[in-house]
């Protein structure tokens, strides 16, 4: 297959205009609809009779996020991205489902920081943690928990690698993919995709969200759904005495890789 020549302001074009992450969402090639489902499903139970507080860390044009849960359960929606096109498309859907929200342009670190001590009954992030480094991501992870109440959920949806995978293995299969199947896009816009993720991507294995959440003090981590390298799981804020070590491993996952 031919590729394009792309440079670095093309780049940045992908990243400021948000049409071509529209057009992934609209083909499902990062599975938003079957995932959706299955975290939608997971909180039909939790805090039934509460309006939620709700933090959402690299919110992007909220389209994830705001299919999770029923407008009616959403006490107050927090959400931040660094992107303010995406925030002002998010904007106009949070008017339209007349919710109470606050969008900020910002790190998802400064912003999570910002939070009080149990505030927050979830925190969702959705394909964003990714693009932090690894220290970073431990650090994020402490501060969820620190704002999370007691027994309070994190959702965590991302690209995630295989654990045999190293970032070199991960991009080879992952590009390879894209440039397979994902057909509805030009073989432009497919360079653009490659192209930013060769350069901001940084998917770690679910393992490491276990270590590094235990150590934060949140537990019991269940996965929702894995579809090629997109997964979701979810955790619980426990007391130290209670904290699980296990996690149950998804059923039926169909590796990427043998
Ligand atoms: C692939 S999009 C995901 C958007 C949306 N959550 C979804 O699932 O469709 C990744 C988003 O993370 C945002 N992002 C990346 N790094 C960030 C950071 N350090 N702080 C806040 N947002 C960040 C990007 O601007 C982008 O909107």
């Amino acid at each position: 297959m031919q590729h394009a020549n792309i440079d670095q302001a093309a780049v940045e074009v992908f990243l400021k205009s948000w049409q071509l992450y529209q057009q992934i969402i609209e083909n499902n090639y990062m599975f938003h609809r079957e995932i959706s489902d299955a975290v939608r499903d997971s909180l039909i139970s939790f805090r039934p009779n509460k309006k939620l507080s709700i933090l959402d860390l690299g919110c992007g044009d909220g389209s994830m996020t705001l299919r999770l849960l029923p407008p009616e359960r959403i006490g107050s929606y927090i959400a931040c991205d660094l992107s303010q096109p995406a925030l002002e498309i998010a904007h106009r859907q949070i008017d339209a489902l007349a919710i109470s929200a606050k969008l900020i342009c910002d790190d998802m670190l400064n912003v999570a920081s910002e939070q009080p001590d149990q505030s927050l009954d979830l925190v969702f992030s959705s394909y964003a943690i990714h693009h932090l480094s690894a220290n970073n991501k431990q650090l994020l992870i402490e501060q969820i928990s620190r704002a999370l109440t007691p027994d309070g959920r994190f959702v965590l949806i991302d690209i995630f690698r295989e654990p045999s995978e190293d970032r070199a293995a991960y991009m080879r299969h992952y590009m390879g993919r894209i440039r397979e199947s994902w057909t509805n896009l030009t073989v432009e816009s497919q360079a653009l995709v490659v192209n930013h993720a060769t350069e901001y991507d940084y998917p770690e294995p679910p393992e490491f969200f276990h270590v590094q959440c235990i150590k934060a003090g949140l537990g019991n981590a269940q996965a929702l759904a894995k579809h090629t390298w997109h997964e979701a799981w979810i955790y619980a804020k426990e007391s130290s005495q209670s904290l699980q070590t296990r996690y149950t491993h998804f059923k039926n996952s169909n590796p990427c890789v043998s």
